[in-house]
């Protein structure tokens, strides 16, 4: 079924119990499903899931390790999976025939996935191809959907991560002259900026006017980067650090590369949500950060961390809205349907789309 076909069934309306029960309750009844099914459920959870999600996390990580992790796990014959759809996708296109991945709210998409659809992608592909030849391997960030990403292993591309985009840019580079990185034209900017490739010699695709954005000589053109970005990550602004380095010039500044090229070089330093994690882990007591990543994540590195004084980049960021769908309510309804034995919101990708999904996803697993 279609995430369309399922959002038109589902309305999205909880049995009324779950409104009734106490997060007591229901924290309860989920420990005893885990319990009562053991290694047949495998609950996986993005870093920017909620602390009321979270908890119940047999194992947390970013996209890459929740893709390795579902590639690795052959036996669990249910994957709940806390994150957004197009990680859902990933993991049934890694998992075996057996396993159901579930979805505990089909809401839960993602603002930058749905930048790039396929129709776009091929019409861009076919002009692209008349004007520059054979000369372009496509590379798609994970955050994307699953036609995407089956686009790219057709056409001998990879998938990659934010913890691994410099490795796959290198690697796409030494196999064409140049690259259509879709849809995150920040994540696509910075790393190809930080290997040294000049911002000129980079043009941006509008998939809405259809055409190609660039001044100057198009022969020179290495990356062209697809006109998405994460509706996040673009929140934080050179507004943010000015303020943050005049009230508070001691404090290091760290954002994800998802961030615009200006805000990245602006700060201090800069990486995956791994990476922000482990320099935080890694600093000294009584340092001072500002971080310029997603809301949950950055609340449980504040708690998490109290010997260190760390802040949000933008004092009025929100939650990703869509990660936020995934609650303790429909993880308790996700969970209490596999024991009804009627599982709802699996996630399903069609064979045709999967069979080339799994060459772009396997071309970056192998060099992770
Ligand atoms: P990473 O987990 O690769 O850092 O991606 C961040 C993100 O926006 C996930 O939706
Ligand atoms: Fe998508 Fe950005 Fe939310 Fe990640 S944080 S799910 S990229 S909208």
């Amino acid at each position: 079924m279609s995430v369309l076909q399922t959002l038109m069934k589902n309305t999205y309306e909880l049995p009324g119990k779950y409104k009734e029960m106490s997060a007591g309750e229901m924290e309860g009844r989920v420990r005893e499903i885990k319990a009562q099914l053991g290694k047949r459920l495998f609950i996986p959870g993005h870093h920017y899931q909620k602390d009321e999600v979270i908890q119940f996390a047999d194992t947390t990580g970013d996209s890459l390790q929740l893709a390795q992790v579902s590639a690795a796990n052959g036996d669990a014959e249910y994957i709940v999976f806390c994150g957004v759809h197009f990680m859902a996708e990933t993991a049934d296109i890694l998992t075996n025939e057996n396993q159901k991945v579930i979805l505990p709210d089909m809401r839960a998409g993602c603002s930058m996935a749905d930048m790039a659809d396929i129709h776009q992608t091929e019409r861009a592909w076919e002009k692209l191809q008349h004007q520059f030849g054979d000369t372009i391997l496509p590379l798609t960030y994970v955050n994307s959907t699953a036609a995407i990403k089956s686009f790219v292993g057709k056409n001998g591309g990879a998938t990659v991560t934010s913890s691994n985009a410099h490795k796959m840019v290198e690697w796409a580079l030494e196999q064409k002259e140049r690259i259509l990185f879709l849809p995150d034209q920040h994540l696509g900017r910075n790393t190809a900026a930080d290997l040294g490739i000049a911002l000129e010699d980079m043009a941006v695709w509008d998939p809405i006017t259809n055409e190609l954005l660039f001044e100057g000589d198009a022969d020179q053109i290495k990356v062209i980067l697809w006109k998405g970005h994460c509706s996040v990550h673009e929140n934080f602004t050179l507004k943010n650090i000015a303020d943050v380095r005049e009230q508070s010039p001691e404090m290091k500044i760290i954002v994800h590369p998802e961030c615009r090229r200006e805000v990245v070089e602006a700060s201090d330093d800069n990486g995956s949500t791994k990476y922000i994690i482990e320099t935080i882990k890694k600093a000294a007591p009584g340092t001072s950060w500002a971080i310029g990543t997603e809301m949950n994540l950055v609340k449980r590195l504040i708690n998490e961390h109290t010997d260190k004084n760390i802040i949000s980049l933008n004092p009025h960021m929100c939650p990703c809205l869509t990660m936020n769908r995934i609650d303790l309510p429909h993880l308790l309804w996700s969970l209490e349907n596999i024991v009804e034995s009627k599982p709802e919101n699996i996630i399903k990708v069609d064979e045709d789309v999967a069979h080339n999904a799994v060459l772009a996803l396997d071309r970056m697993l192998a060099r992770a």
